[in-house]
């Protein structure tokens, strides 16, 4: 399926043209045209202002109670990007891809970090501190509730929301991506050092363009039926 319109030629979107149509929305082209790209073309780079584009989104992306208990780290370095490869099944999007994310969650959530978002939220939209008290309490009262393991395995669902939302934008700039499990987390903490940041890697996703003769672009979706996914219950 060829896309004639101009925006998606050149991939990059004309703020001209967004501001007619009021912004552009993902579309089944989109999702049928992405695909786990298993050969970048390592000649091609993402423009700065498209990746810029794409980092709003991490930036922006929901996350339960807004917590946001993630950072994303772009690993530029191609020499770090070598040694990351070879704790990654030494899969060849890791260095060739235009650039590559790390997508981290926090290690933990202290009380510390939810009373600063709190006043955050006070600041930025203009109310008094005490107003959201009822939900500071609410948040404070959900962590300290869960296990150590629970806290860990919801913020690695927040950051997979991240990864979602990022996988379908790179879709909409007809950028190629490739997330990523394969690889061994603990390894990519030592070598990034993010113990000591207290964070921990989930997921990574190099993005970029497809090769000219990676032959999984042309392979057939596999996907189950919209009956045998979708269940209404009327
Ligand atoms: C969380 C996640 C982890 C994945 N890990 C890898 C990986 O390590 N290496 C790889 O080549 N593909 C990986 N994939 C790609 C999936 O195999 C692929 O998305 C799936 O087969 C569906 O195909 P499609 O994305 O091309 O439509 C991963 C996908 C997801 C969502």
């Amino acid at each position: 399926m060829h896309c004639r319109c101009r925006i998606f030629r050149d991939n990059v979107i004309h703020p001209s043209i967004v501001s007619v149509h009021g912004g552009f929305f993902i579309t089944h082209h989109h999702l049928y045209w992405r695909y786990a790209t298993q050969k970048f073309d390592s000649t091609r780079k993402i423009s700065p202002r498209n990746f810029d584009s794409l980092l709003e989104v991490l930036r922006v992306a929901p996350s339960s109670y807004g917590l946001q208990p993630w950072k994303f780290i772009v690993v530029v370095d191609q020499a770090l990007r070598q040694e990351l490869r070879r704790y990654a099944w030494n899969q060849p999007q890791v260095t060739d891809a235009s650039h590559l994310i790390i997508f981290c969650a926090f290690k933990t959530i202290d009380e510390c970090y939810v009373k600063n978002f709190v006043t955050r939220i006070a600041k930025i939209r203009e109310v008094n501190r005490e107003s959201l008290s009822d939900y500071e309490g609410i948040m404070l009262g959900s962590l300290k509730n869960w296990t150590s393991a629970q806290l860990s395995h919801w913020m690695h669902l927040q950051v997979y929301l991240a990864l979602g939302m990022f996988l379908a934008e790179c879709a909409r700039y007809k950028i190629d991506a490739c997330p990523m499990e394969g690889f061994e987390s603990k390894k990519f903490d030592e070598v990034l050092d993010l113990a000591q940041q207290r964070l921990e890697s989930v997921v990574i996703c190099p993005i970029g363009y497809r090769a000219q003769d990676d032959r999984y672009a042309k392979l057939k979706k596999v996907r189950f039926d919209k009956n045998e996914v979708i269940i209404h219950l009327r």
